[in-house]
C-alpha cells in the first residue's frame, strides 16, 4: 500500500477506530470513496477491546470493502503486545522506542523487526519523539531529536519498513500554530526510500497536507479528529433524545457511524486517497497488493 501511494503521489489515511462503529465507518469511508487505508488501533483500545475480538471485528467489517485494508498497532513500547497482534495476524505496528536512548532504540527496534519480519508482519519505527500524549502513550515535551543521517543509519540497522520522524506536527489539539517540517520529510528521502508517515493528522489544513504529500509523505495518522467526530455527534444525538423523551440506541449508533464516516471522507480527500479501480484487495494481510488504477 505505501509502495502504491509513493508511486501515485497520494497518502493512505491512517485513522484510529476505538469501537465496532468507528471501524465501520472506516470502512464504509473506504468503500464509498474507493480509497485503501490503515485501520489503527491506540495500545488502550487493543487492550480495552482485547486484541482477539478487535482482530475478528476487523476481519468482519473489511470483508467487503473492495479495497485493501490493513490492521495496524499504533505507538506501542510493549513488546509482549506486539508479539500478541503479530500473533494474530496483524498488518503492521509501531513499536515506539522515542523514550529510550539512541543505542537502546536501536537494539529494541531491531529485535522486534526480526521478530515481525519472520511473521510478515511490517514494522514503523519511532525513535524521535513526536510531541503530545496520545491514550496514554507519548511526551508533551521533544526529548530525543537526531539528524535525518543518524535517522536513517538507525533505520539500516534495525530494518524498519517505515519511519515516524518528527515533522513539527503534535497529537491532539493544537493550541498554537505548528512550525510544520516538511523540508524535513524531502532531507530524509533523499537518503532512503523508506515510506515515511506523518503522525498528529489532526488540525492540519488541506494546503499543510499537500506540501507533506509532495515532501514524500505516504501514510497519515488521524485520530483525534475521529474521536471529535464521535463524542460531538453522540453528545447531539443524546441530547435530541433528551428533548424528545426518546431513548432508541440505534438512533444514536447511525449518528456516531454517519458522522465519523463523513470526517474520514474529508481526509480521504484532502490525502487524494480516493477513486481507485482496484484489482485485488485483501485485508489483514501483510501480503495484500494494491494494483489499483485511477477511475
Ligand atoms: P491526532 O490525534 O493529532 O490526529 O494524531 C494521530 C496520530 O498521530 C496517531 O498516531
Amino acid at each position: 500500500m505505501m509502495r502504491h501511494a509513493q508511486e501515485h503521489g497520494y497518502a493512505v489515511p491512517a485513522l484510529n477506530v476505538v469501537d465496532d462503529l468507528s471501524l465501520r465507518a472506516v470502512v464504509a469511508a473506504a468503500r464509498r470513496l474507493a480509497s485503501p487505508v490503515i485501520v489503527q488501533a491506540s495500545v488502550k483500545t487493543a487492550r480495552a477491546i482485547g486484541v482477539d475480538l478487535l482482530t475478528r471485528m476487523f476481519e468482519t467489517a473489511s470483508a467487503a470493502a473492495g479495497v485493501p485494508i490493513a490492521l495496524h498497532l499504533d505507538h506501542c513500547p510493549d513488546e509482549g503486545l506486539i508479539r500478541e497482534v503479530v500473533e494474530a495476524g496483524w498488518s503492521s505496528v509501531l513499536f515506539d522506542a522515542s523514550s529510550l536512548d539512541y543505542d537502546e532504540a536501536v537494539t529494541r527496534t531491531r529485535r522486534v523487526v526480526d521478530y515481525a519480519h519472520a511473521h510478515g508482519v511490517d514494522v514503523e519505527s519511532e525513535i524521535e519523539n513526536i510531541v503530545g500524549v496520545e491514550d496514554g502513550v507519548g511526551s508533551d515535551s521533544l526529548v530525543h531529536s537526531y539528524s535525518p543521517e543518524r535517522l536513517v543509519e538507525a533505520a539500516e540497522k534495525t530494518g524498519a519498513d517505515l519511519l515516524a520522524p518528527q515533522l513539527g506536527t503534535q497529537h491532539g489539539q493544537y493550541t498554537r500554530r505548528p512550525r510544520l517540517l516538511p523540508e524535513r520529510v524531502h532531507d530524509i528521502r533523499r537518503l532512503t526510500d523508506r515510506p515515511i508517515v506523518l503522525h498528529g493528522g489532526t488540525g492540519l489544513t488541506g494546503d499543510q497536507f499537500r506540501a507533506f504529500i509532495e515532501a514524500g509523505i505516504s501514510k497519515i495518522n488521524v485520530s483525534t479528529a475521529l474521536k471529535r467526530s464521535y463524542m460531538g455527534s453522540a453528545l447531539e444525538s443524546l441530547r435530541e433524545a433528551e428533548a424528545g423523551d426518546v431513548w432508541d440506541p440505534p438512533v444514536l449508533f447511525r449518528a456516531i457511524e454517519t458522522s465519523v464516516e463523513q470526517t474520514v471522507g474529508e481526509h480521504i480527500a484532502m490525502f487524494g486517497a480516493g477513486g481507485w479501480a482496484v484489482d485485488s484487495a485483501s485485508a489483514c494481510s501483510a501480503g495484500g497488493r494494491m494494483q489499483g488504477r485511477r477511475r
